[in-house]
């Protein structure tokens, strides 16, 4: 079983779909989360970790494999410097014993220190990001807007390696979906949303199944 980590910075709506599928769908025994790190103060992420441990142990499943998630909400304003932020998030994911890295959303670059026990070093082509554009177009933030915004007709997400530059790893896997005349940003953004929550997902498998992970 594959322990992850998984960091997020937003509503974890991607965190739920992952967790779901450990519990009870195609990740089940499979892969195991065993730590999340929010750095968003609205602290939507953390009932999402207590509804998988309290799932988890009316499956009875602690004894066996599986061990609880651990929740931490750390946020970047309260270290000095970026390096030393990263540095705390990459001891947690150590003592977590995480083997994957999953940023389900997650607001930061990953940067290249020298120093070399930092995330990007530790876990290096061994982390996923999720990217709700059909890469390499619209990397960064704002995706499903500038696409709308652009005008082309076709966008997606994208699931792809983490190097040290703004969503240019090499990508794992897309799915595609049309963006109508008629469409708001708010009909885009769910539209894409849901493809995210299938692909994280499917990801995960392919990779499992492929020996890849
Ligand atoms: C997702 O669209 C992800 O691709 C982007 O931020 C969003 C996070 O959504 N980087 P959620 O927190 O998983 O609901």
């Amino acid at each position: 079983m594959i322990k992850v980590g998984i960091l997020v910075s937003g509503e974890g709506s991607n965190l739920a779909a992952i967790l779901q599928s450990c519990l009870s769908g195609t990740l089940r025994d499979r892969i195991h989360p065993v730590v999340v790190i929010s750095n968003n103060l609205k602290d939507n992420v953390k009932p999402k970790c207590k509804y998988y441990n309290e799932e988890l142990r009316a499956k009875e499943m602690l004894k066996e494999n599986y061990s609880k998630i651990a929740y931490y909400l750390i946020e970047r304003i309260k270290f000095s410097k970026e390096i030393i932020y990263d540095n705390t998030l990459c001891k947690i994911l150590q003592v977590h014993k995480v083997d994957l890295l999953l940023l389900a959303g997650y607001n930061r670059v990953l940067k290249v220190y020298t120093y070399k026990d930092t995330i990007l070093h530790v876990y290096a082509n061994k982390i996923i990001n999720i990217h709700p554009s059909l890469l390499p177009a619209f990397p960064g933030m704002n995706s499903v807007k500038k696409a709308l915004d652009y005008g082309v007709k076709i966008t997606g997400c994208t699931t792809h390696w983490v190097d040290e530059g703004m969503d240019t790893g090499k990508i794992i896997k897309q799915k595609s979906c049309k963006i109508h005349p008629e469409d708001t940003l708010k009909m885009l953004l769910d539209r894409v949303h849901s493809l995210e929550h299938i692909i994280f997902i499917e990801t995960l498998v392919y990779l499992y199944l492929n020996k890849k992970i």
